[in-house]
């Protein structure tokens, strides 16, 4: 199995590049382990449809103008996303699309001018995934684009935590509509539960991953979500619930104080299926790092 899902890694890096995919012709890619969006037509599986007003720190990463992957504004200049997005890519070509519900119009894009994977990222066992990207131009903000807070270094959170994870990616349902920002909440699940349900494929779950989702399945990120938001899901809480369960509700975010990004769209075995949840990159992990790349100073 191993094999398979390395196999599925390298097949899905042979697509990096839009035009070269053909995502919906090969079964494979329904097992796909990464998260790499390819085609447009993709989104959050079981998600609501929801406006950019309520969560404007995420942006549409574009290459060559198709939608490629999400990206979390974390300052006037500094977006942090999955390496496996950007890795071997050349700024040249690449956007972000934010301020906008949809990937293909609306809200404002900005070129980026550097690209800084995380060096330990492995594209083998998709560890460390994380790349913090920077503009050209100051990102404006107002009320549909504004930055995420960082998850504190080595900051934990319980299990059954309420989470929430947007994109644009694959919704695994032709009948949903294609163009909106999508939503799933899905709680917390622990690290040596998540590792241990991943043995069973021998997928390695690191110290930098986090898991999210329900044992059942059927709410999940998926292909084309890769580089968006886990953030905390306490903003509108009540929906962390699944068929007819519901977790414990979370303290509410103190007034005034921002959301905060503690995970990144990363990897998954399929989206969405029982006893598979879905794998972000752990950002408490790395937070210093990218807040010295990202010149961000503590607060
Ligand atoms: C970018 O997109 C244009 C128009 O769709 C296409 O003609 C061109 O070949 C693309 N370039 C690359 C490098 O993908």
């Amino acid at each position: 199995m191993k094999v398979f899902i390395i196999f599925s890694i390298l097949f899905a890096s042979t697509l990096a590049f839009p035009y070269e995919s053909s995502i919906n012709e090969n079964p494979l890619l329904m097992y796909n382990s990464i998260r790499l969006p390819m085609e447009p037509e993709s989104r959050i599986v079981g998600g609501d449809q929801h406006d950019i007003y309520k969560y404007p720190y995420i942006c549409s990463l574009q290459w060559n103008g198709s939608h490629r992957c999400g990206a979390n504004i974390i300052s006037h200049r500094f977006l942090v996303t999955a390496a496996h997005c950007t890795i071997g890519l050349t700024p040249t070509l690449l956007t972000v699309r934010c301020g906008s519900s949809r990937f293909d119009s609306g809200g404002r894009v900005y070129r980026i001018s550097t690209i800084i994977n995380h060096p330990d990222y492995n594209s083998a066992t998709i560890d460390y995934d994380f790349a913090v990207i920077e503009t050209e131009e100051e990102i404006e903000f107002n009320e549909a684009t504004q930055p995420i807070r960082l998850a504190d270094q080595d900051e934990e959170l319980p299990h059954g935590h309420c989470m929430k994870t947007l994109g644009w990616g694959n919704t695994m349902d032709p009948s949903q509509t294609r163009d909106y920002l999508r939503i799933v909440y899905v709680p917390k699940v622990f690290l040596e539960e998540c590792r241990r349900l991943y043995s069973t494929i021998n997928a390695a779950v690191t110290e930098r991953m986090i898991c999210a989702g329900f044992s059942e399945g059927g709410h999940d990120a998926c292909q084309g979500d890769s580089g968006g938001p886990l953030a905390d899901g306490s903003y509108d809480d009540v929906r962390c619930r699944f068929h007819g369960k519901r977790f414990a509700a979370q303290p509410r975010a103190a007034e005034g104080r921002l959301e905060k990004l503690y995970g990144i769209v990363s990897w998954g075995f399929g989206c969405a299926r029982p006893n598979f949840p879905g794998v972000y990159s752990r950002v408490a992990s790395v937070s210093n790092w990218i807040k010295r790349h990202a010149h961000i100073k503590d607060d």
